[in-house]
């Protein structure tokens, strides 16, 4: 496979073309690191700060997912987010990101009903919201080839499906048996051939996915599927403990932001029922001399 070629400069050289700033994310990139054995990092974001921190930290990709249902509108499953805000939420992570690619999540009914509406779906997910790629659920190869003919590229989500709580009774891992695991990997490489950019494996064994990886030439990204994936994706509410209860078991918690978020507030709380703040320091001063009974002058 060829190098990837450094992007071109125009105008005078800057510092930061001389510091050698990496590459911005692209599909073909994805394939390029896989090819060159580089993990593909991976994280949810659905908001302009978050996704600025997730870029400066150097990661490659960012998922606008639905699993903002969850983590901040409080829902119980992934099923009742919308298109519109999908796309709103695209388009703050696309004003704040500049290096990693930004993949938004199809939601729920958005790729059910024809290839027609799954292609308008996904164009205003593209147009709309900035996405330079968009997720799928489950083995729909009928839908990921309408995608790629429409020029919109697609990553196919595989294994455990949160969409499918309902027809599946619930959040069931996938690929438990030889002949599941069989089926895991003929879908894959479905995918593969349909044109996927590459698989989100979900709650899969760990012995499967990396199997599955070494079959495709496309870049699996795993999340609960170990760590023989070509990537991995986590949700970030859940690697910065800003998710309730106990984190899942796929996932590690690397700070503890709700703790910090909880006593900052109580130490507000403490300080305005003192009057420890608001202090002269954060008041605006007068342009002139005004004594405290002003309004009798
Ligand atoms: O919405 C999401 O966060 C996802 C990941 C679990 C892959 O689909």
């Amino acid at each position: 496979m060829d190098k990837p070629k450094s992007p071109t400069v125009y105008g005078p050289t800057s510092d930061a073309a001389e510091r050698q700033l990496p590459s911005k994310v692209t599909v073909p990139g994805l394939l390029q690191r896989k090819a060159k054995g580089q993990k593909i990092l991976c994280l949810t974001a659905y908001d302009y700060p978050t996704a600025r921190l997730i870029d400066e930290a150097g990661f490659d990709l960012i998922l606008v997912g639905d699993s903002m249902a969850n983590v901040v509108l409080g829902h119980a499953s992934t099923l009742k987010i919308s298109l519109d805000q999908i796309i709103s939420a695209t388009r703050a992570v696309k004003r704040a990101v500049d290096r990693p690619l930004v993949v938004a999540d199809m939601p729920f009914g958005t790729y059910h009903v024809s290839n027609e509406a799954t292609i308008s779906n996904a164009l205003r997910l593209v147009r709309e919201g900035g996405a330079q790629a968009v997720k799928i659920e489950g083995p729909r190869f009928e839908r990921i080839d309408a995608l790629v003919e429409a020029d919109i590229p697609v990553i196919a989500h595989l294994g455990l499906l949160p969409q499918s709580i309902n027809a599946r009774g619930g959040f069931k891992i996938q690929g438990k048996t030889i002949d599941a695991a069989k089926q895991l990997l003929e879908d894959a490489l479905t995918a593969q051939e349909c044109g996927a950019t590459a698989v989100v494996l979900e709650g899969v064994p760990e012995v499967v996915a990396t199997r599955i990886s070494q079959r495709l030439i496309i870049p699996t990204i795993g999340i609960g599927a170990g760590g023989g994936c070509d990537g991995q994706i986590l949700v970030f509410h859940d690697v910065v403990g800003l998710t309730t209860g106990p984190v899942p078991k796929f996932a590690k918690r690397y700070a503890h932001l709700a703790d910090e978020i909880s006593n900052a507030l109580g130490k507000l709380k403490d300080d305005l029922r003192s009057g420890e703040f608001p202090t002269a320091e954060h008041c605006y001063p007068a342009s002139e001399e005004i004594p405290a009974d002003w309004d009798s002058l």
